[in-house]
C-alpha cells in the first residue's frame, strides 16, 4: 500500500490538474483583474463626478474582483499548476452616464457567468471533480453579483433625469462596506 503511493511516477513540477483545465483557470484569472481594473476605472469615473457613493461601491466592487482573482491564483498553485499571469486589457476609461456604467456592470457580470460556466463544463468533461467543486462557489457569487447590479441599473432607470434623487441613491450605494 505504501509503496503504491510512494513509489508513482509523480514528481516535484508535476501538476495535478489536467493542461486545459489549468489554461481555463489562467484565463479566468485574467478575467477577474480586468474586472478589478474596469471597476475601479468606473470607481475613478464617479470621483471625476463628485458621486462619492457610486465611486466608493465600485471600489469595493474592484476590491471583491481583485480577491477573486487571487481565489483562481491560490487554486492553480494549489493544483500544483503554474500560474500564468497575462497582460491586463485597458478598460474604458469614461461613460455618458452613470446609467451607461450600471449597464456596462450589468452586461459585464453576465459575461463572467458565462465564461465561469463554460470552466464548469469543462470540469464535468474532464471529469474533474476538485475543479467542479471549487467553481460553485463562483456560480452562486455570480448570482448575486447579477442580482446586485440589475438592481442598481432598474434603481438608475427609475429616477431618470432627476438629479437630486440620482444624489439621494449615491448616498445610498455609498453605505457600501462589505469587501
Ligand atoms: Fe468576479
Ligand atoms: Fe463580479
Amino acid at each position: 500500500m505504501r509503496n503504491k503511493v510512494y513509489n508513482s511516477n509523480t514528481k516535484p513540477g508535476d501538476t495535478m490538474i489536467k493542461e486545459k483545465i489549468q489554461n481555463a483557470l489562467n484565463l479566468q484569472l485574467n478575467q477577474e483583474l480586468y474586472a478589478f481594473y474596469l471597476y475601479l476605472s468606473m470607481s475613478s469615473y464617479f470621483d471625476s463626478l463628485n458621486l462619492s457613493g457610486f465611486s466608493n461601491w465600485m471600489r469595493f466592487q474592484a476590491e471583491e474582483e481583485k480577491n477573486h482573482g487571487l481565489k483562481f491564483y491560490d487554486y492553480i498553485l494549489q493544483s500544483r499548476g503554474k500560474v500564468d499571469l497575462k497582460q491586463i486589457e485597458a478598460p474604458k476609461k469614461t461613460w455618458k452616464s452613470a446609467r451607461e456604467v450600471f449597464e456596462d456592470t450589468y452586461n459585464h457580470e453576465k459575461k463572467v457567468t458565462e465564461s465561469i460556466y463554460d470552466i464548469v463544463d469543462l470540469a464535468i468533461a474532464e471529469r474533474d471533480h476538485a475543479t467542479h467543486n471549487f467553481l460553485q462557489w463562483f456560480v452562486s457569487e455570480q448570482v448575486e453579483e447579477e442580482a446586485t447590479a440589475l438592481k442598481i441599473l432598474e434603481k438608475i432607470k427609475f429616477i431618470g433625469d432627476n438629479q437630486g434623487a440620482l444624489f439621494i441613491l449615491d448616498r445610498e450605494v455609498g453605505t457600501r462596506s462589505n469587501a
